[in-house]
């Protein structure tokens, strides 16, 4: 076949696929018959069974299930198109490292084309429930591995980055990123694999938490002898441990900080102080550094409570993956070694008098005894420390803490007659995000409370039946992002476990 003709056929073919599937960044702005017969007339927003870029037979029947468990049909509606939403359209890619049996999975956070490594696992965690152990590449185990692999080589490649390309097998072209190409960046890293180099502790976290629900769920050891994961372990262990050195040394000399970022940009949080080092650290403290949020937004001070708290408590569960592989002892003890002595470190600097509310975790601290108390919508955050297993939902000083945090006196608990829920600076003042409120009904067991935030979120799609990102909390009209992945499958998660924990409360009407 003669180049110019396969270049043809190639466009027509990519114009066949476009004028079949549209592309979900409109398709999620519009409204979509069949309408719920609900009071919010939520509208349909599955993409047809051809143009779904991964099919799961196991979620189909979940869907089906779960439907008949709800009475309202305006959560059946908001359930029935959320929690497929990560395999409806996010699955971009699906196949194999060059040469090998390593299965690798590309899944985009949504609206932008990149891979977050923390988006990723939690948009697989979403179909926690579901997993089981089975070798077929079109099962939920399958995307399982696909996705510690490629964050495997992520991290291997660039372990202080948080968002990448597709990998080179798959053909597809990287994304520009324009925020990012003014970016001054150490270590360097290469933005035909990164596309964006914000290093956020919880960004490691996630590698080890999506690694652990694999494991818990599938007991299958031999995974992860097979391909890197070892050495991206051992990466992240590394990263850590030097991101532990405090900004002076004890001769009062400036330690060369392993990482610094700085930004062309018109927002203080997309930046870092000091020419890229972010504000100074104590000496001493036994917590690790995190030069950005989970919400992308620089920390104020570095000792970022709640990622100190899911780093240990997922580098624990991971050490036991090290632990049964037999011939990996030391790196097993000091994963669990740091894991304790980070609780400790926690509970030592990170627990502070509020006044008010008594004793409260702090959200940031510096060593010096400034500290920050406020929450943030994503996860991790305070409000969510019992949903990642660092401690129960019952702990006297997480309660404490979420009083605080479900009150004015956190700047960023959002208050409006639409909807009430923690927000945050990435999106601003005035901004509820409904992932806190799905968070607050994961974390809580008072029926009223729950069924108080289940009809907030099921009345704020603004018709749409997806979860958006933030929402005015004056307005439903006025959100942000149509298409954010995490924030539905979550939503579903946290539906299968009401589902199980519940069920009742499903039964009753939000009309
Ligand atoms: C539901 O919404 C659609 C699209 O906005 C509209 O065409 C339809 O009339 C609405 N139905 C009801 C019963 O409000
Ligand atoms: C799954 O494996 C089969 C052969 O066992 C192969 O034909 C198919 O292309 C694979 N699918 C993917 C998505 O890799
Ligand atoms: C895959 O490997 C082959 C043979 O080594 C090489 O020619 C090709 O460029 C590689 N492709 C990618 C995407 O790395
Ligand atoms: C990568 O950086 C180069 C040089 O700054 C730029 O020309 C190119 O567009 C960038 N590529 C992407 C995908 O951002
Ligand atoms: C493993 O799974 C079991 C049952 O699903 C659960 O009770 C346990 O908490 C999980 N352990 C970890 C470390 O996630
Ligand atoms: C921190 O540094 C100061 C000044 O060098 C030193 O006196 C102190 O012992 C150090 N503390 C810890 C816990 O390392
Ligand atoms: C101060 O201490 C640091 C770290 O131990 C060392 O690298 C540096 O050489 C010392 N500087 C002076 C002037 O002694
Ligand atoms: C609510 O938000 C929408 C969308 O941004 C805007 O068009 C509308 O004017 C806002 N309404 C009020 C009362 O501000």
């Amino acid at each position: 076949m003669s180049p110019l003709l396969q270049l043809l056929l190639l466009a027509m073919s990519l114009r066949a696929v476009n004028g079949q599937c549209p592309d979900y960044l409109q398709y999620s702005t519009g409204h979509h018959e069949p309408f719920s017969s609900g009071k919010y007339n939520l509208s349909y927003q599955r993409p047809s069974p051809g143009c779904r870029t991964f099919t799961s037979q196991g979620v189909e029947d979940a869907i089906v299930r779960v439907k008949a468990d709800i009475t309202d049909p305006d959560l059946a509606r908001l359930f029935e198109n959320s929690y497929p939403n990560t395999l409806d359209t996010a699955i971009k890619w699906k196949g194999y490292a060059n040469g090998s049996d390593e299965e690798l999975t590309f899944v985009i956070t949504g609206d932008i084309n990149a891979m977050w490594l923390r988006d990723s696992a939690n948009q697989m965690q979403s179909y926690l429930p579901l997993l089981t152990a089975s070798s077929s590449n079109d099962s939920i185990a399958s995307l399982y591995r696909g996705v510690i692999n490629l964050q495997g080589r992520y991290i291997l490649t660039s372990p202080f980055c948080n968002s990448f390309q597709p990998p080179v097998e798959s053909g597809l072209q990287p994304a520009p990123n324009p925020s990012a190409s003014e970016d001054k960046v150490r270590p360097p890293y290469n933005n035909q694999s990164v596309f964006e180099c914000k290093y956020e502790l919880d960004s490691l976290a996630a590698f080890l938490e999506v690694s652990t629900n694999y494991y818990n769920a599938t007991q299958d050891t031999a995974f992860f002898r097979k391909y890197s994961w070892v050495d991206a372990v051992s990466a992240v262990v590394d990263v850590a441990e030097s991101m532990m050195t405090p900004t002076y040394a004890a001769n009062g000399s400036v330690n060369v900080s392993p990482y610094s970022f700085t930004r062309l940009t018109d927002r203080a949080s997309e930046t870092l102080e000091n020419n890229g080092l972010g504000n100074p650290v104590q000496n001493g403290t036994g917590l690790i550094r995190s030069a950005f949020r989970p919400s992308d937004d620089a920390t104020i001070f570095q000792l970022f409570i709640p990622a100190n708290m899911m780093f240990s408590r997922y580098l624990d569960s991971a050490s036991n993956i090290v632990a049964a592989m037999g011939d990996q002892r030391d790196l097993a003890r000091r994963m669990s070694e740091l894991a304790a002595s980070l609780r400790s470190a926690i509970s030592t600097f990170g627990i502070v008098d509020s006044g008010d509310f008594g004793q409260v975790y702090a959200y940031e601290v510096d060593g010096y005894g400034s500290r920050n108390i406020m929450d943030d919508a994503n996860i991790p955050s305070l409000l969510a420390a019992p949903f990642y297993g660092y401690l129960d939902m019952n702990d006297p000083i997480y309660r404490n803490t979420r009083t605080l945090l479900l009150s004015y006196k956190n700047p960023y608990y959002m208050r409006g007659p639409v909807i009430s829920a923690v927000g945050g600076p990435h999106d601003g003042p005035g901004y509820a995000w409904p992932m806190a409120a799905i968070v607050r009904i994961l974390t809580s067991d008072d029926d009223v409370e729950i069924t108080e935030q289940l009809k907030e979120i099921v009345s704020s799609t603004d018709g749409l039946g997806l979860i958006h990102e933030s929402i005015n909390a004056f307005n439903v009209s006025d959100w942000t992002r149509q298409w954010f992945s995490w924030a539905n499958g979550l939503f579903g998660q946290m539906i299968l476990d009401l589902e199980d924990r519940k069920p009742y409360i499903l039964k009753q009407s939000f009309q």
